[in-house]
């Protein structure tokens, strides 16, 4: 369970909805090189050692590592051969998130009930088991070729899915602990962003918590329009993009550029500790995007009191917004991998529902310092 939740609608009734959803049940990543990826998200991210698949297990044609910290399980796989879908999804769109996994009581309720509402095919229903019971999985695409694969586990005790087996190595970086996926975002193409949210609305039976406009977020040269999808119960967010005009090029487009198409741009992962957290992390060499000094002269006055001191804060380039309910800790990954395209943000909440707006300008800012030493404003 993941201890997130938004303020729902009243008209809300779990029993009545026709997608319910019990949380993210695993990230997948398709990467060129999925043993080193393991070792870098190890040790530079914390994670421990879960599950494994490939050659040793019988698996041909890929292989996959399971990692998890906490409630969050990220699984990287690379083709073991050529002319692998997996192959093909790494060589256009480089390292990315290809499934987005979410935990249902029902994988195939859950894909029919999607199809029938416009859901386009990836998986069909399927029953996978092992000594440790089964798994059902089904899967739709959304935006991009990034997919939703439904997972029912309700009768499976194994470390993973069937097929894995436990992956134990002889190295344990320690956590620093990241708990639960918060939010992940999407950025569509110009235009597509409304798309995507009545996809989510209409198929999944999201509703729609907050939106920012090109008058919220935008700097001197880009902009970009938001809104944040969410589905009954609150524990899965998705905030969707798309670019808006500016003057150059925005981040977003810049996004889309190099993942040749719409995809994952990031992944929000909750702490109850940033300070001790983005510490670590700076120590094991994660780069963060820093915003000017000069964002702490006056981040008080905006956000009002709040219960860590300033110094740490500054040091390490963490970030504060308020909204009615309370307040947020905040900070973003650089890219984590050659493209430009997807990074972490890791977020404590104190109170806070929503997701950084007054700190969009800063970093927006801050990201564009980036871009022109990309060459791609
Ligand atoms: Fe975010």
């Amino acid at each position: 369970m993941q201890p997130n939740t938004v303020d729902l609608p009243k008209i809300y009734d779990e029993a009545q909805d026709f997608m319910p959803l019990l949380g993210t049940d695993y990230i997948e990543l398709y990467v060129s090189n999925s043993k080193q990826a393991a070792h870098y998200y190890k040790t530079a991210f914390g994670f421990q050692d879960l599950a494994y698949s490939g050659l040793e297990t019988g698996v041909k044609d890929r292989e996959s590592y399971v990692l998890m910290q906490d409630k969050i399980r990220i699984v990287l796989t690379s083709p073991l051969k050529s002319g692998t879908e997996i192959g093909e999804h790494i060589e256009k769109h480089g390292d990315g998130v290809k499934v987005v996994a979410l935990w249902v009581p029902d994988a195939t309720h859950a894909y029919n009930e999607a199809v029938k509402r416009g859901a386009k095919h990836y998986m069909s229903p399927t029953v996978e088991e092992d000594e440790n019971g089964k798994v059902t999985r089904s899967g739709i695409y959304t935006y991009g070729e990034t997919v939703h694969i439904f997972v029912e586990r309700s009768e499976y005790k194994g470390i993973f899915l069937p097929g894995y087996k436990a992956w134990q190595s002889t190295y344990h970086p320690t956590d620093v602990g990241l708990q639960y996926v918060d939010h992940m975002v999407g950025n569509v193409e110009l235009g597509e962003m409304m798309t995507w949210c009545n996809f989510y609305r209409d198929v999944l039976g999201f509703a729609q918590i907050v939106s920012f406009d090109d008058k919220d977020i935008s700097t001197e040269y880009t902009a970009l329009m938001s809104k944040v999808m969410s589905n009954g119960n609150g524990r899965i967010k998705f905030p969707i993009n798309e670019p808006a005009d500016g003057k150059k090029k925005s981040q977003i487009e810049e996004y889309l550029d190099f993942y040749e198409g719409p995809g994952v741009q990031h992944i929000a992962v909750a702490t109850d500790d940033i300070i001790t957290t983005v510490r670590d992390l700076i120590s094991r060499g994660v780069e963060f995007l820093r915003v000017p000094d000069t964002y702490y002269d006056a981040v008080l006055d905006r956000v009002g009191k709040i219960d860590e001191d300033l110094a740490p804060l500054r040091e390490l380039g963490i970030l504060v917004d308020r909204d009615d309910e309370g307040y947020l800790l905040q900070i973003f990954t650089r890219p984590i991998e050659p493209r430009p395209t997807m990074f972490f943000e890791i977020i404590q909440r104190k109170g806070a529902t929503s997701f950084g707006k007054g700190n969009f300008q800063a970093l927006f800012e801050a990201i564009e310092r980036e871009q022109e030493i990309r060459g791609t404003l």
